[in-house]
């Protein structure tokens, strides 16, 4: 008596509620789907003027593989412990929307099987609104079946929201045994299904390092959360730098943010609808005098002014827990799934992201506050549902890295080989041409042609990775941009010379000179200053490999000069004078007679050649190397060590 006018009275309030709602749904909600035909082709609640959710479901069905003829169990889960209230489940042959074989109710106080299309038993539903965590039933397939089973259920949190297609597939039977392919797609061959259902595939085990034990923010990870985190894969491997999670919970969402480098003050998630700064909700942990708060900011479009600035957050976002002890930020928080900041609508379950995350040290105390400087910022490659268990990856750096490697090639290699040929080598190899050149003059040719391609290339590739100007990186971009500039107009410049014998020939002489001389030193600067680049996440000693590179170029270049000078002064003891190096010589260029002569001490200047080549070749790799398997410094490697001695030690 008393239960019933309660399910009466709840009933009624629920249809008051819903105001509008067709009292006949409101019912079929209470009481479970109802058997029409439409209901049992769309497995779609009548309520349906509510769409179902896009995003990936918090609800799962799981499957054992079964026996021809056998019954086996079908389990409805919550991903993240937060119940449904209602569901419809079918098992259907892959291909068909008919449902086949029969159920077995195990939980006959909230669950009823019905009979769509007049077959008995081929469907469940819950029977009551109350909420339900797990729940399992025994399907018996028919007698005959053989192949793929897809189980398909719509599972309903409440009224308004529920997910349609939540499947499981399993294999009754033995499939190859059959000429019939109902089900089996080329994609899951027979073999290695029985083989994964026979063993207990110990191969594909990770070694039980237990990494998780370090902290609970890797706990459910790719299970009930989503999780992204620096370095890539951290949150499988237990070694985050920078982290987060995220999980959809009713209407709110929670978030956790981690950030273990110890100068962090703060760490942030951003959300984005781009994978570039500016326009994106900001939220962050930061440190204030040994306690942990939460804010809400925007980051500003870098046009004209880029920033942060705070905005209040209106009981939208709410901390929960914190932690700030061994120079580890742990935050987390929960945050409404709907909200409109800024005039933008975020609407985090029908919505996908790009998700940034920063850590920095700069927290400003001006006007607006907000986060300052970041030491790293990571964004997600590509956008996804925060509730999407996968998770989210970082965004690849190929690009980046190929025009690191392009620019180093081009500028510490083929232009410093280039320009000491052009300078140095010109009465040397006078005995032999290249495709009717000078020896010198083809190999300054194809050393200059290739630090012009890969200069283009790179400066093209930059520019498809960003898609705008880095205002982050301004000393870098401008100089790279006027390298490339210079770059670009020297082979032109050299096309158009005049010839040897005219007059304007030493303006030439000198103009080419001094704009490929500068391209040469601005190229190497900026290869320094890319070394202050988070981007590009170089190592602290990226400096000092340079300024060896200078080092080197400097002396050899000396030895290069005093080898000339030497041989000069013998030749001109030998004969009338010729300069050695035409653009320095006020007198008459040389005629093809002396062009033709071998300057002495060639040897020596072979050798000085091969040492430099070799050189050049030597740092031009490690840079290479430095630059394209960056961050090398990461002492990820260290801790992974460490950590597995000590839980082999303690094992
Ligand atoms: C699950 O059922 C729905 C409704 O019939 C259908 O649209 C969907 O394609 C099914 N999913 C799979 C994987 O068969
Ligand atoms: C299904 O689960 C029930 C309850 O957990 C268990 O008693 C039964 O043996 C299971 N059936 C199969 C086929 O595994
Ligand atoms: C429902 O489907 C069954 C089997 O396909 C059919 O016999 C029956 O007429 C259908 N009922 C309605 C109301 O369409
Ligand atoms: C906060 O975190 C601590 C430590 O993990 C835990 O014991 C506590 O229950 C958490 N509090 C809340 C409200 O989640």
């Amino acid at each position: 008596m008393m239960d019933r006018s309660v399910v009466a009275a709840t009933a009624l309030l629920l249809a008051v509620l819903l105001a509008g709602g067709p009292q006949e749904a409101v019912r079929a909600f209470q009481i479970g789907a109802p058997n029409s035909n439409k209901t049992c082709t769309t497995l779609l609640p009548r309520h349906s003027d509510n769409v179902p959710r896009a995003g990936p479901s918090p609800f799962a069905l799981s499957a054992a593989q079964g026996a021809r003829g056998e019954p086996l169990n079908v389990t409805i889960t919550s991903r993240q412990g937060f119940p449904y209230k209602g569901f419809i489940l079918q098992a259907r042959a892959a291909d068909d929307l008919m449902p086949i074989g029969t159920f077995v109710v195990h939980d006959s106080q909230n669950t009823q099987t019905i009979a769509c299309f007049g077959e008995d038993h081929n469907t469940v539903t819950h029977s009551n609104p109350s909420e339900k965590t797990s729940t399992t039933f025994e399907w018996t397939p028919p007698v005959d079946f053989n192949g793929q089973v897809i189980f398909n259920a719509t599972v309903v949190q409440d009224y308004s929201t529920f997910w349609q297609g939540v499947v499981a597939k399993a294999l009754i039977g033995d499939p190859a045994l059959t000429g019939s392919t109902a089900g089996i797609s080329t994609t899951q061959p027979p073999l290695t299904t029985q083989r994964t259902s026979t063993t207990n595939a110990p191969v594909t085990m990770k070694p039980a390092i237990n990494y998780r034990a370090l902290s609970p923010i890797y706990i459910g990870c790719g299970s009930s959360k989503a999780c992204f985190g620096y370095p890539n894969d951290c949150d499988v491997d237990g070694n985050c730098n920078i982290m987060m999670t995220s999980l959809e919970r009713g209407d709110k969402y929670i978030f956790e943010l981690m950030s273990t480098d110890p100068r962090s003050l703060y760490v942030a998630i951003g959300l984005s609808t781009d994978q570039w700064m500016g326009d994106d909700l900001v939220m962050e942990c930061v440190v204030i005098n040994s306690e942990v708060k939460l804010f809400q900011s925007w980051n500003i479009r870098p046009n004209p002014r880029k920033g942060n600035t705070r905005l209040p957050t209106n009981g939208n976002l709410q901390l929960m827990n914190y932690s700030h002890v061994d120079n580890t930020i742990y935050c987390q928080f929960e945050r409404d799934a709907d909200t409109t900041v800024n005039d933008v609508r975020f609407n985090l379950p029908t919505s996908q992201y790009y998700v940034l995350l920063a850590h920095g040290d700069e927290v400003k105390e001006d006007g607006y506050g907000g986060v300052g400087y970041h030491f790293r910022a990571l964004f997600s490659g590509q956008q996804g549902f925060l509730s999407d268990v996968t998770g989210f990856k970082a965004a690849s750096k190929l690009l980046l890295r190929l025009h690191g490697a392009f620019m180093i090639a081009a500028w510490i290699g083929a232009a410093s080989i280039g320009i000491v040929l052009a300078r140095y080598f010109k009465q040397t190899w006078t005995g032999s041409q290249l495709c009717g050149k000078d020896q010198w003059f083809a190999w300054h040719r194809i050393f200059m042609v290739l630090v012009w391609s890969l200069t283009i290339a790179a400066f093209v590739i930059i520019f498809v990775d960003l898609k705008s100007w880095a205002s982050s990186s301004k000393n870098h971009a401008i100089l790279g941009v006027i390298t490339t500039a210079l770059a670009f107009f020297q082979p032109i410049g050299a096309i158009f010379r005049p010839s040897p014998d005219s007059r304007r020939r030493p303006i030439f002489n000198w103009l080419h000179w001094f704009v490929g001389n500068s391209a040469h030193i601005l190229g190497i600067v900026a290869i320094f200053l890319a070394g202050q680049l988070p981007k590009a996440e170089l190592p602290s000693w990226w400096i000092w490999i340079m300024v060896g590179y200078v080092a080197f170029h400097v002396i050899m270049h000396l030895m290069f000069s005093v080898a000339g000078c030497i041989s000069e002064r013998q030749s001109s003891k030998r004969i009338n004078s010729f300069p050695l190096k035409e653009m320095s010589s006020s007198r008459t260029p040389l005629s093809s007679a002396e062009r033709r002569q071998e300057a002495p001490h060639a040897c020596f200047r072979k050798f000085l050649l091969a040492l430099y080549i070799f050189g050049i070749l030597v740092i031009t790799i490690a840079l290479i190397v430095i630059a394209v398997l960056a961050p090398i410094e990461s002492n990820s490697t260290i801790t992974n060590f460490q950590n597995w001695i000590s839980t082999n030690r303690s094992g």
